[in-house]
């Protein structure tokens, strides 16, 4: 791999002890840095390169998946680590960081490849991009990239600006937009699954399925997030970035192998099928939900306009559920069913595929429909259920599910493989500018409709599986839900 300098904006807070430090770790013992990696971490607070080491390794022990117990490992690692302060406005602060990265360089004979990574709120991304510009830090010799993460925007029109306002320091190529739902390694298997299988190419397709059901509960509430979280909701926080991205990661239609430039086309293309909302029938496709006062595996929870920080009267929703429909040649008549919220009785990430039924039985038994589940929480796990006959009463019908894949704790987090590609320079599972685009257009009117609230907010209860409501969206398809308890 390439030499690189990873230059850390936010290197104090949480998404980087949390997140970036224990991945980089994860990433150096599975010998998967560049050779020449050096890290330079920066922030406001004063603090020495030996001070900065010590809160990164406190973070390694608390969040790594694996642990920091061998010393000269950790030391190591950290070898590559320095400090840098740097108040986002103040100009003298890139030069001296440019002199710092600059210095190293010359020394090794390193080539000037440079990572921006922001971790820091989206205000401060036009100052951060424009002054790497205008301070030279992004012009040199090697390649240049940036990491972001969402919120890329609140609105389409407001992602638009940040996305002009990034291009003027970045080429859509150099940016890396981390959805952290790319990163899973079961959504990256998706596509895997695809490509790999003529058994699967062969079955992807309307004349075989039914519908397709995408859920992502959580059982936390609010948390220490009303600040951000009541002006967001639900539908920003979780649907328009992870959601769809995860339609877009079943619906796509990539059966040879597709590098990153195509798979951006394919998600393009399924976003451009999907059929719009029109604001005044929001409500007929859009269950809006918020979570009343209820009991998580045993403890009794507040409601939402209970929470701290919350006002009593907040409209915001906590809870989505959609039906959304394409209109092309592969998925027309197959609705996708998507549901997030918090408070909801298990944390369950996961994609049902629900096959079209088959011939009803003459006998009158019951045949339940063949599925294929892909879920990301609480396992990790592709499964495929099919119908067997009970031998020893004779009729009866009996869905197996079968294990595709499995696997134990073991799996590189979201943040490695989402961190490795950047340093690779592989834009195959981030967001691209034309997928958050078009994935803004298509929540827009929800977003209006909730804003001049024509939609009703439906209360449900702490600890369920979300307003009754979001069972009939699907009831009145003939379908159900999958797996609620
Ligand atoms: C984040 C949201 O992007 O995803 C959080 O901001 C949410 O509100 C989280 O809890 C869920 O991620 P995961 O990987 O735990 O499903």
């Amino acid at each position: 791999m390439e030499p690189t300098t990873f230059v850390l904006f936010g290197a104090t807070g949480d998404l980087a002890k949390r997140k970036i430090y224990p991945a980089l770790f994860n990433l150096f013992l599975d010998g998967k840095l560049p050779e020449a990696f050096s890290l330079i971490g920066l922030g406001r607070r004063e603090l020495t390169d030996e001070s900065f080491r010590a809160n990164v390794e406190r973070s390694l022990r608390e969040f790594s998946r694996r642990q920091a117990d061998d010393a000269a490992k950790v030391d190591e690692f950290l070898q590559a680590f320095g400090y840098n302060v740097l108040e986002i406005g103040r100009k003298e602060d890139y030069l001296k960081l440019l002199g710092r990265i600059e210095e190293r360089e010359n020394r090794l004979g390193l080539a000037p490849n440079r990572l921006f990574y922001l971790s820091v709120g989206p205000e401060f991304f036009e100052t951060i991009a424009a002054n790497i510009q205008e301070s030279g830090l992004g012009s040199a010799n090697g390649w240049k990239r940036l990491v972001i993460e969402k919120p890329f925007g609140n609105d389409l029109q407001t992602a638009r600006e940040l996305n002009r306002m990034l291009g003027k320091a970045f080429a859509e190529e150099e940016i890396f937009r981390i959805d952290h739902y790319l990163g899973k390694p079961m959504v990256q298997m998706l596509k895997v699954l695809q490509q790999t299988n003529p058994v699967i190419q062969a079955i992807w397709n309307n004349r075989n399925i039914a519908n397709v059901q995408i859920t992502a509960g959580e059982t936390v509430g609010v948390e220490e997030r009303a600040g951000y979280y009541d002006h967001v909701g639900a539908i920003r926080d979780m649907f328009q970035n992870h959601m769809l991205q995860l339609l877009m990661m079943t619906a796509i239609r990539t059966p040879h192998k597709s590098d990153a430039e195509q798979v951006r086309y394919k998600k393009k293309l399924v976003m451009e099928a999907l059929e719009p909302l029109q604001k005044a029938d929001v409500g007929a496709s859009v269950v809006r939900g918020q979570y009343a006062a209820g009991t998580i595996k045993g403890n009794p929870v507040v409601g939402y306009t209970s929470e701290p920080g919350i006002a009593p009267d907040s409209m915001n929703d906590t809870f989505v559920a959609a039906k959304l429909t394409m209109d092309d040649s592969f998925w027309r008549g197959v609705p996708f069913y998507i549901r997030t919220g918090k408070r909801m009785k298990e944390k369950a990430t996961r994609i049902v595929i629900e096959f079209k039924e088959p011939l009803k039985q003459s006998s009158g038994s019951q045949v339940e429909p063949n599925l294929l589940v892909i879920e990301m929480s609480p396992t990790d796990s592709i499964r495929l259920q099919l119908n067997t006959m009970d031998s020893r009463s004779k009729g009866e019908f009996k869905p197996v599910q079968i294990d595709i894949h499995s696997s134990g704790d073991e799996l590189p987090e979201a943040y490695e493989n989402l961190i490795r590609d950047a340093l690779l320079g592989d834009s195959t599972f981030f967001a691209h500018w034309d997928e958050v685009e078009a994935s803004w257009a298509w929540v827009q009117p929800i977003l209006e409709a909730y804003e001049e609230n024509i939609v009703p907010l439906h209360a449900y209860e702490a600890g369920s599986y979300g307003p009754a409501e979001s069972d009939a969206l699907l009831a009145r398809d003939g379908y159900h839900w999958w797996f609620d308890a």
